[in-house]
């Protein structure tokens, strides 16, 4: 078993040269420090990444680990039970937090609950996202993949920024927000972002090219929060490639990634891998804010349009008008 998995892993990066492969070495059970006392918050949390990264937060006992993603039927108590499981504690404190990024109202709500419980927040990691939907616009008509990966990430970083700053001046902390973008960002459209058209479905543009302008805007978001706000680190990230929900999503609309679903092991990695790059950029110490980094701990991969600074300006200036006068009350 051993040979045949070390078969497949060397065909993957001969034939394909993965991204997974070639960052520096980071073993989570190893490598990540204790988390005691500190709040974590997890978007997507309920997903495949998402669940993994909790799991291993987890495992380094926290005060507190939010998993904020859909509402489910059961309130999240199936995806806290599955990472209790996972650690062997019954009693690891997670709590589900219902969020849907693609309403304001629903970002306010979650945002709002969540500082009425917390006063503090060290890790937040903004993971949810979607690749291949049918084209769609949020409650506020901007084009769902935007909407979702980035806008509704950008409103909860300006609700839950004071909760950052405050944990910042706390004695001996260490306060991280990762973006997770992708590779993917290199499909951007020409330009990374079109602003014009970041209201309405926007069907004239494919949807690997919504995806890579909304990870473009996510390693745009993270630049811009750095400068803004140099007492805490905060970096975008490319997992790797990994067959999850997404991927799921995927085979179900393209009769291409159905036709190629058999070849997959030979370029993906497990979640367990897949989730490292999120953890080295939550916890190591080397770590440089307003970097991109993909694989785990390589800096300055992107584009050069996702590395434009007149570009995530640009971006800025966009959010800050969209999102003016909203606020918790
Ligand atoms: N897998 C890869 O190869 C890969 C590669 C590069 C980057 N990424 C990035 O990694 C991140 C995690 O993705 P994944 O691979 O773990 O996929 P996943 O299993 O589909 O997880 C995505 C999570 O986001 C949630 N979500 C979707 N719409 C949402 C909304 N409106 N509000 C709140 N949460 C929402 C999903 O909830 P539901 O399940 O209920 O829809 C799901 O739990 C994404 O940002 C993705 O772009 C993944």
């Amino acid at each position: 078993m051993d040979n045949f998995q070390a078969l497949i892993a060397s065909a993957r990066v001969t034939l394909f040269a993965s991204r997974n492969q070639g960052g520096i070495a980071f073993d989570p059970a190893r490598d990540m420090p204790s988390l005691a006392g500190k709040v974590i918050l997890v978007t997507g949390g309920a997903g495949d990444l998402g669940k993994q990264v909790a799991i291993e937060f987890a495992r380094h006992k926290p005060a507190r680990i939010y998993i904020a993603d859909l509402p489910r039927d059961d309130g999240g108590a199936s995806v806290i039970n599955a990472v209790r499981d996972a650690v062997a504690d019954e009693h690891a404190p997670i709590s589900y937090l219902d969020i849907d990024l693609s309403s304001f109202e629903s970002i306010k709500t979650a945002a709002a609950k969540f500082r009425a419980a917390e006063d503090r927040l060290d890790i937040a990691v903004l993971n949810a996202g979607i690749m291949r939907v049918r084209p769609g616009t949020t409650a506020e008509g901007y084009e769902i993949t935007f909407g979702i990966n980035y806008l509704g990430h950008a409103l909860l970083m300006k609700l839950l920024m004071p909760t950052l700053l405050r944990t910042a001046k706390l004695p001996g902390v260490d306060v991280r927000v990762v973006a997770v973008s992708s590779e993917g960002h290199n499909l951007a459209p020409k330009g990374g972002i079109l602003f014009d058209k970041l209201k309405g479905p926007c069907e004239d543009i494919k949807f690997y090219q919504r995806y890579g302008q909304s990870k473009v805007a996510v390693i745009g978001l993270a630049r811009e929060l750095a400068q803004r706000h140099p007492q805490i680190k905060v970096v975008a990230v490319h997992p790797g490639r990994i067959i999850t929900g997404m991927a799921l999503g995927l085979r179900k609309e393209s009769l291409l990634f159905r036709a190629t679903a058999p070849m997959s092991p030979l370029f993906c990695v497990s979640p367990a891998i897949g989730v490292r790059n999120h953890l080295w950029a939550a916890t190591a110490p080397d770590v440089e804010s307003g970097k991109y980094y993909e694989p785990v701990g390589v800096p300055d991969k992107e584009t050069a349009v996702a590395n434009d600074p007149s570009l995530s300006r640009r971006l800025w200036e966009w959010t800050e008008k969209e999102l003016n006068g909203i606020e918790l009350e």
